[in-house]
């Protein structure tokens, strides 16, 4: 059984009704890559009521963030939602997952496509220097149904670029590319059709998607992910097929509690 170990809560941000993210204190001891996942959860009933969630903060900070669904009946996040600043957050010792740098071939253009909480890992590698010494640009995608769902819209906007370290990294190679489908919004659609009717593109300024020159980063629905990995098969990506071997891009399922 893998370890567990007790954190407290800094912080909690709700972002609209269905939407919150908090940090809470890391071991300095505890290390993670960018973009991996860890089990996190509360003590009920004397026994820990966990689920995977991937870590939003960079493997740097000293805190670890994470960004959540509030599912009114699920069995954490009915209570996580409710968490308060010193609240006890149990978080496993052991991080994991496939949304790894290292896990990708070389090439020029990063491209991070997250629906929903699907953001969270891309939060992380966003935050990371290794990315930008990897990649001439890195294109940020976050297709939500709601504008209010556009979480860390902001921070991505106009915190990032002004940081201290990252800021002018930030500025030279992000591009943050949010998109909604249910309400008017300067960026409208779903992701795949963003890419496939050349909307992405025209955005970004970048060419085509292609596996000669982009590297690519999935987290989303079952729903997304498919249609994601058949629309990059399709253009001749090929995944990578296990966790340490490198492909041309890289797929995980996002938190989504029933
Ligand atoms: P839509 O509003 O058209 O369903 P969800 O909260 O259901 O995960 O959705 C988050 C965002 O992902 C929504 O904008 C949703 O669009 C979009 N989405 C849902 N299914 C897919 C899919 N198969 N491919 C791309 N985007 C999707």
């Amino acid at each position: 059984m893998v370890a567990l170990a007790t954190e407290h809560v800094i912080d909690v941000r709700h972002w609209n009704d269905s939407l919150f993210s908090f940090r809470a204190t890391r071991d300095p001891g505890f290390r993670f890559e960018s973009g991996q996942f860890v089990m996190i959860g509360l003590e009920v009933d004397g026994r820990p009521l966990m689920r995977a969630y991937s870590i939003a903060s960079a493997s740097w900070e000293e805190h670890l963030e994470f960004f959540s669904i509030k599912v009114p009946n699920g069995p954490l996040t009915s209570r996580l939602q409710h968490l308060r600043p010193g609240d006890p957050l149990v978080v496993s010792r052991k991080s994991t997952g496939t949304l790894v740098l290292d896990d990708l071939k070389p090439g020029r253009n990063l491209y991070l496509l997250g629906t929903g909480t699907g953001l969270a890992p891309f939060m992380s590698i966003v935050r990371d220097p290794a990315t930008y010494e990897r990649y001439e640009k890195i294109v940020l995608a976050h297709g939500v149904r709601h504008v209010s769902d556009l979480a860390y819209a902001d921070y991505i906007e106009n915190e990032l670029p002004r940081h201290e370290y990252l800021g002018e990294l930030v500025r030279e190679k992000l591009i943050y590319y949010p998109t909604v489908t249910r309400e008017p919004y300067r960026n409208r659609g779903r992701i795949t059709d963003a890419i496939v009717d050349g909307v992405m593109s025209q955005a970004t300024g970048l060419p085509p998607l292609s596996p000669a020159t982009d590297r690519v980063m999935l987290c989303g629905s079952p729903a997304m992910l498919e249609d994601l990995c058949a629309l990059l098969d399709g253009r001749g990506f090929q995944a990578s097929p296990r966790t340490r071997e490198q492909g041309d891009y890289v797929i995980e399922r996002a938190f989504v509690e029933k």
